[in-house]
């Protein structure tokens, strides 16, 4: 299953000078969850960001300027690429696109499902999900968080 993951704010923010600009607690426990033991795939910048393979999973970091070696970690030159890499060292994982905005852009046409957080704030950024067809997809609403700043859990299933 090839799916991707993403927390974006009302205004569809993602991130703002190389960040993830908020801090909820508590708020990445669905990400943990589904890609613990599976694939994720990510931009360069947010790799960087992170700055160290994430533990329990497997790495594919899209670049075309750097190299990421390591036991669970491994660089390609290509979205495409990415993925034919996860599937020929991880077969049978699922596979999880994990940003950034260049990356979700070509993965929307890819995937079966977008695991999406949505937090409920207007946050400025300079980085912003997508929009995309959602007449294409299923939505369900997984789970609502009420705090500071609530958030919801859904899950958009391509349809057919
Ligand atoms: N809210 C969320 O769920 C979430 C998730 C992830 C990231 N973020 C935020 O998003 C921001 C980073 O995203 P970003 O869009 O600026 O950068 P990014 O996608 O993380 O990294 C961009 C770099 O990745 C490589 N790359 C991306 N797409 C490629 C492609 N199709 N083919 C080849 N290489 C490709 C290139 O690396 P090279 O220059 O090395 O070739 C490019 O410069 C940060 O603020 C981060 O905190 C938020």
């Amino acid at each position: 299953m090839i799916a991707l993951i993403v927390a974006y704010t009302r205004n569809r923010v993602i991130g703002n000078k190389g960040q993830i600009p908020w801090r909820i607690k508590g708020e990445q426990r669905r990400f943990k969850e589904l890609t613990t033991g599976n694939v994720v795939i990510m931009g360069r910048k947010s790799y960087q960001e992170i700055g160290r393979p994430l533990p329990n999973r497997f790495t594919v970091v899209v670049s075309n300027t750097a190299s990421f070696e390591a036991e669970n970690c491994t660089t390609a030159s290509s979205l495409p690429e990415a993925i034919k890499k996860a599937r020929e060292l991880q077969p049978g994982k699922h596979i999880y696109i994990s940003g950034g905005a260049g990356l979700y852009k070509e993965a929307i046409d890819m995937v079966e499902k977008m695991y999406i957080t949505e937090v409920d704030a207007h946050i400025e950024g300079d980085t912003y999900f997508p929009e995309f067809d959602e007449t294409l997809f299923e939505k369900t609403i997984d789970e609502q968080i009420e705090g500071e700043i609530p958030y919801t859990y859904v899950t958009y299933t391509r349809k057919g």
